[in-house]
């Protein structure tokens, strides 16, 4: 696991937008992994800016989110399809009829947490993965608890996340208490994954997922087993990890090593 400590939130979110544009010129059909939450969003910013200016295209990419309320329609206003809508896919040149988010709204949702993983198959695996870390250490709506091998499917939301997400919801408004998520397992088979995290409220999840033990008690520990995942955070969500000094001189390394082999 690489472990990125930056400066603030706005170099988390350039190092994320670097790596989906890398990926998007080397390879224009990729398969992205989208994710939900406030920490993406300066990431989505950089990236609309990118293909404005004609940095970046994704016009022949195609998205996969990883996870979706149980219960609402794409149209409503705090559903992750709207969000997503609102937030990149209408600002940028992706055909929207290859950005997949699991379908909140279906008769059958156990059918399409399989029809999910099937579609990811079948466009040959998630190229990049994007994730947000819930404050429990979730990824998706991987709860603590949830299976290390999990695939997409239905999960209860923990009482933590439904107050952390409530800032969202109006007082009238029903917050759901289930979701679809893609499962860790789903997560893991991505060719490359990038956790985002900043500020201080993240840092306690941050310790447990990088310096943690290997643990369904924080879902994101499972990324220690991924091939090639990087943990992109700014100093406040470092905060509590022991090792800061030597993720910041693997860093400086790993930069040197790049310019030495001309990457
Ligand atoms: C939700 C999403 C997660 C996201 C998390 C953190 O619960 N299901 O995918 O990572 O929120 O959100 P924020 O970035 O707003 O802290």
């Amino acid at each position: 696991m690489q472990v990125v400590i930056l400066n603030d939130s706005d170099a988390v979110a350039e190092y994320g937008a670097q790596l989906f544009i890398k990926q998007l010129s080397k390879k224009p059909k990729a398969v992205l992994g989208l994710a939900t939450g406030s920490t993406p969003i300066a990431l989505y910013q950089k990236l609309i800016e990118a293909n404005k200016s004609g940095d970046v295209s994704f016009k022949e990419c195609s998205s996969f989110n990883l996870d979706e309320y149980l219960g609402l329609s794409g149209d409503h206003p705090q559903s992750y399809r709207y969000f997503m809508q609102q937030q990149l896919f209408n600002h940028i040149d992706i055909n929207p009829l290859q950005t997949f988010v699991p379908a909140g709204d279906t008769d059958n949702p156990i059918d399409a947490c399989h029809h999910y993983e099937d579609m990811i198959r079948e466009k040959g695996g998630i190229d990049l993965q994007l994730l947000g870390i819930g404050s429990n250490g979730h990824i998706g709506f991987n709860e603590p608890s949830s299976g290390l091998m999990s695939r997409t499917r239905i999960k209860t939301l923990a009482p933590a996340t439904i107050r952390d997400n409530a800032r969202f919801f109006s007082s009238d408004e029903e917050q759901p208490h289930l979701s679809i998520t893609m499962g860790i397992g789903t997560i893991l088979d991505s060719h490359q994954s990038i956790l985002l995290a900043t500020g201080a409220a993240k840092a306690g999840a941050i310790a447990a997922t990088v310096e943690g033990p290997l643990t369904a008690a924080c879902p994101a520990s499972a990324l220690q087993m991924h091939p090639n995942a990087v943990v992109v955070i700014d100093e406040d969500a470092a905060s509590q990890l022991q090792n800061t000094e030597f993720y910041k001189h693997v860093e400086r390394e790993n930069l040197r090593l790049k310019a030495r082999l001309g990457l």
